[in-house]
C-alpha cells in the first residue's frame, strides 16, 4: 500500500474564543482514490479543508497533504479571476516561471482533460456554473496538482450539472491518479466514490464504504 495523499493526526482547532471546532481529528485519505467528507452543517467541514490546504494553522495535532494541491470552492465566482477561460487558467501558472509555450501547453492538456478545450476564448460570464467549475479544476490539474479539495462545489449547480461535475471528478481521478477529498451534503454524489469520511463532533466518527455510510445517513433521516 502506498502512503496516504492526505493524513491528519490528532488534528485540533478553535475559532478564537469559541469551543473547538475539530478535537482529535484523525483521518487519511488513500492515494488515487477518490473521498467524500459528511456532516452537519457547521460541522468543521471547510474548517478541515482549509486546514488540508494550509490557509488556516492547526493548533494541535499534524497533518500531511501531498503536494501540490488545488482548492475549488463552492462559489466558482469567487475563484475564477481573468476575463476567458484559457486566461484564467494560465493566470495560475504565473508563478511557475514555465515559458509562453509552456503555458499554452498546459492550458490546453488541462482545458482537453475537462472537456472545455473548445471553450478556451469564452469569457467567463458566458459559462454555466458547472463549466466554472470545470475551469477551477482545469486550474488545479494545468499546475499538475496531486491533491484536489472541493468544498461543496455542486452546491450551486442544478441536478444534471451536479451529477456531471462528480462523473467528471471520478473520472479524473482513475485517469490521472489524481486523489480528491469532496465535501457534500448531497447523499447521492456518494455512489461516484470509493470511501467517504463522517464527521461529528470534532473527529471521524465513521469513516469507510460510501454505500453503508450512504445507508446509515439516511436511516437517521436527518438531512445533513
Ligand atoms: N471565520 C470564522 N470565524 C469564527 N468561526 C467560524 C468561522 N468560520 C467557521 N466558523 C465556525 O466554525 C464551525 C465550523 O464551521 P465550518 O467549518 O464552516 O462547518 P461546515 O463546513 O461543516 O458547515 C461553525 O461553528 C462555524 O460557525
Ligand atoms: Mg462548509
Amino acid at each position: 500500500m502506498s502512503e496516504p495523499a492526505i493524513r491528519t493526526r490528532d488534528l485540533g482547532f478553535r475559532w478564537r474564543r469559541s469551543t473547538p471546532v475539530l478535537q482529535g481529528c484523525t483521518l487519511n485519505v488513500p492515494q488515487g482514490e477518490f473521498w467524500m467528507l459528511l456532516g452537519t452543517n457547521g460541522s468543521g467541514k471547510s474548517t478541515l479543508l482549509r486546514l488540508l490546504a494550509g490557509i488556516l494553522t492547526p493548533q494541535t495535532g499534524e497533518l500531511d497533504v501531498l503536494p501540490p494541491l488545488g482548492f475549488v470552492f463552492q462559489n466558482p465566482d469567487h475563484q475564477l479571476v481573468m476575463p476567458t477561460v484559457g486566461s484564467d487558467v494560465a493566470f495560475g501558472l504565473a508563478a511557475e516561471r514555465l515559458t509562453f509555450v509552456q503555458v499554452r501547453a498546459r492550458v490546453r492538456e488541462a482545458l482537453t482533460a475537462v472537456g472545455l478545450l473548445d471553450l478556451e476564448r469564452r469569457p467567463i460570464y458566458a459559462l454555466s456554473g458547472g463549466q466554472k467549475q470545470r475551469v477551477a479544476i482545469a486550474g488545479a490539474i494545468a499546475r499538475h496538482c496531486q491533491v484536489l479539495l472541493l468544498d461543496e462545489p455542486t452546491a450551486l449547480l442544478d441536478p444534471d450539472a451536479q451529477l456531471d461535475l462528480v462523473a467528471q471528478v471520478r473520472e479524473l481521478v482513475r485517469s490521472r491518479g489524481l486523489t480528491a477529498l469532496w465535501v457534500t451534503h448531497r447523499l447521492e454524489e456518494l455512489d461516484y466514490c470509493d470511501g467517504a469520511i463522517l464527521l461529528e463532533r470534532g473527529c471521524v466518527a465513521d469513516r469507510g464504504d460510501p454505500h453503508r455510510l450512504r445507508q446509515r445517513l439516511e436511516c437517521q433521516q436527518a438531512p445533513l
